[in-house]
């Protein structure tokens, strides 16, 4: 493709999709002139050594060093030879101004994300590497430390004697659209849980660094990741759900099943749902289980993490009704509202003493006037800016394929009865008994609060 084409669509797309519109003429010419393609084999090692020389003759040309990003969106079997062929041509040797961005899949097992961590190892210092999570460029997620640690009042509350539980929800009504060849080799499991479910989770769960550190924030994440209780293959019934959706004709509009989605097998076992019970063993949070679940063709879109607090011990008021009938909580709310809700009880106007939920409620959009960043735009900044504070390190992406290598180890040897929910509700029944054995419920509908 010749630079001026390339220039032409991304000139396009920019003024298409931009949240501020189309860019002036000087600013895009002069980004537009330094556009240039090359169209290699990424198996081959000239492709690495024409690239390098390509990045030579710009910097030459632009008279400067420049920072060097590679942005790996692969097939998982290409992680490996790229990351030798970039670096053997010496993309990689500088520490500071060579960077590596990796988009998932990071494997689809413990084994495979070591296989991938191993070749970029062998090149590029962990400081270089930025594996991405998009959640963790989400306005609502950064929120969770601000909330958190820039207010005095939560902290005090933020343990075992007052949570009850956290719930941790990604829900989804879309199903798998045109991605079925990708989702076929993943699963809601690794798609979802193993990556942003388990960030969100560190990040309810963490202990304040005492730096605001890439690293420290990292360790701080780490010391959730080691402190999970894991689960062992006899637990997976107990403490892990999986689902995939039905097909279903109603109210004149067709929904088609998981197996019937273009690029999946008729017969496939891959989970569209996932919903999972972990416990935290540390002085915070032991016995205060946190309930993971996420899944495609689900009744609502929405994301959010609730914090349910623990019932009042004593009831001094006479006759009272509606007391503890849904104790209170912290809601952050990530989509499609974004912002955080508190629902506390309160009395209703009467006679009697009735007490009801009510709600004080954040909405960013609300509050700022103004749309917030998509997490991509926060995400490339940090790229460009060299602070990895917002991606995952490799210990944590580690630590969490190992938690989760036993449930698809059981999984992979047990064949579910699937399908086995209805599109447009709220997954399969056993989803629901996971926190009923245990006299808890979801939030149904998530959003409303
Ligand atoms: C991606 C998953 O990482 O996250 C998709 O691969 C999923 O399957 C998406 O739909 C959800 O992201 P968001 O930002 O829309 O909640």
């Amino acid at each position: 493709m010749a630079p001026q084409q390339l220039s032409t669509d991304y000139q396009e797309a920019v003024t298409r999709f931009s949240r501020s519109g189309a860019p002036e003429a000087h600013h895009w010419n002069s980004f537009a002139d330094k556009l240039t393609y090359l169209r290699a084999d990424l198996q081959s090692p000239q492709t690495y050594a024409d690239l390098a020389e390509r990045i030579r003759a710009c910097a030459h040309g632009w008279n400067t060093v420049p920072d060097v990003i590679q942005y790996l969106a692969l097939p998982p079997q290409l992680f490996v030879p790229v990351t030798e062929g970039l670096g053997q041509a010496g993309l990689a040797a500088d520490r500071i101004r060579a960077r590596v961005v990796l988009e998932k899949p990071l494997g689809r097992d413990l084994a495979s994300f070591c296989a991938v961590n191993t070749a970029l190892r062998r090149w590029f210092d962990e400081s270089q590497i930025f594996r991405i999570d998009h959640y963790l460029g989400k306005e609502t997620v950064q929120n969770i430390l601000a909330l958190r640690f820039g207010n005095p009042m939560f902290e005090p509350v933020w343990n075992r004697q007052f949570v009850d539980h956290v719930a941790i929800t990604v829900a989804e009504q879309d199903g798998i659209g045109g991605r079925g060849g990708y989702y076929e080799t993943a699963g809601a499991l690794r798609d979802m849980v193993q990556n942003h479910l388990m960030q969100l989770l560190c990040l309810v769960a963490m202990e304040p660094p005492s730096v605001y550190t890439a690293e420290q924030l990292r360790n701080r994440k780490m010391d959730v990741m080691q402190a999970i209780a894991p689960i062992s293959k006899d637990e997976v019934a107990r403490v892990a759900v999986r689902g995939q959706y039905e097909g279903a004709h109603s109210a004149g509009e067709f929904w088609r099943a998981y197996r019937d989605e273009p690029g999946v097998a008729a017969d496939s076992l891959v989970e569209t749902y996932a919903a999972l019970r972990l416990s935290i063993e540390n002085w915070r949070w032991q016995g205060v289980p946190f309930y993971l679940r996420s899944g495609k063709r689900l009744a609502e879109d929405c994301s959010e993490i609730a914090i349910r607090f623990r019932r009042v011990p004593h009831c001094f008021f006479p006759n009272c009704v509606g007391l503890n009938e849904q104790p209170a909580e912290l809601l952050f709310q990530i989509k499609p509202i974004q912002g955080v809700a508190m629902r506390f009880a309160a009395k209703v106007p009467g006679y009697a003493m009735v007490l009801q939920t009510m709600a004080l409620r954040f909405n960013y959009e609300q509050v700022f006037g103004r749309a917030i960043p998509e997490a991509y735009e926060t995400l490339l900044r940090e790229v460009f800016r060299g602070d990895s504070m917002l991606f995952m390190r490799a210990d944590q992406v580690e630590a969490a394929w190992a938690l989760l290598e036993p449930v698809l180890h059981v999984w992979a040897e047990e064949e579910p009865a699937f399908p086995n929910y209805a599109p447009g509700s709220w997954g399969p029944t056993a989803s629901d008994q996971l926190l009923a054995t245990e006299g808890r419920a979801w939030r149904y509908p998530v959003q409303r609060t």
